[in-house]
């Protein structure tokens, strides 16, 4: 099977980004990294890109008039890769139902809580407040509703009693990097259901 050709979109740390380049790097991963995209010219994950000499491409939004044509930027960078799967990577910019409609079934996100608890930003910080004892994170298939796609893998993450947003978040990300490459490879060997 050819390994599939994947447009990572980030808009800043890239640590997600990074899980997938050492994934890929793997010798029986059926995947490659064909191309990063960022909205923001000063994301770190550009230059793990660039380090693992992967090419990158900058879109910004105010660069282009409107959703559309921002979208339209994007799917173009993305076909002329050839990406057979969009990954969102900490990508911070709401995606038009347009583009999340061309991609369907080929757009995936991670997001730092066990879906469908804690959708949406400041997740650990709601997570502490809300006192629960296990949080996690999940990759899904984008839909037209922000984070509520159908899930693709999950893995929990327990809360500990002194937590702040902080050390949940670095211990939810250490599970993050671990599923993204995870979701990857079902999808690759086509076992997601
Ligand atoms: C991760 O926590 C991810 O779940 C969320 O944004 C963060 C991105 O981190 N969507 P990084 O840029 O991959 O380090």
């Amino acid at each position: 099977m050819a390994a599939l050709k994947l447009a990572v979109l980030i808009s800043g740390r890239g640590s997600n980004l990074q899980a997938l380049i050492d994934a890929c790097a793997g010798r029986d991963f059926p995947a490659t990294v064909a191309l990063v995209v960022s909205n923001n010219p000063q994301a770190q994950g550009l230059a793990r890109a660039g380090a693992c000499g992967i090419p990158t491409a900058v879109i910004e939004r105010r660069d282009h008039g409107d959703r559309d044509a921002f979208d339209q930027a994007l799917t173009e960078a993305i076909g002329a890769h050839d990406a057979d799967l969009v990954c969102l990577a900490g990508f911070m910019s709401i995606l038009g139902a347009g583009f999340v409609a061309r991609w369907r079934g080929r757009l995936i996100n991670i997001h730092p809580s066990l879906l469908p608890e804690f959708p949406g930003l400041d997740t650990h910080a709601r997570v502490l407040v809300a006192g629960v004892r296990t949080t996690g994170c999940t990759v899904h298939y984008v839909t037209a509703e922000v984070d509520a796609g159908p899930v693709i893998i999950q893995q929990s993450v327990p809360v500990e009693a002194n937590d702040t947003p902080e050390t949940l978040a670095a211990r939810v990300l250490a599970a993050e990097h671990q599923i993204y490459p995870q979701a990857v490879r079902l999808i690759a060997e086509d076992r997601t259901t």
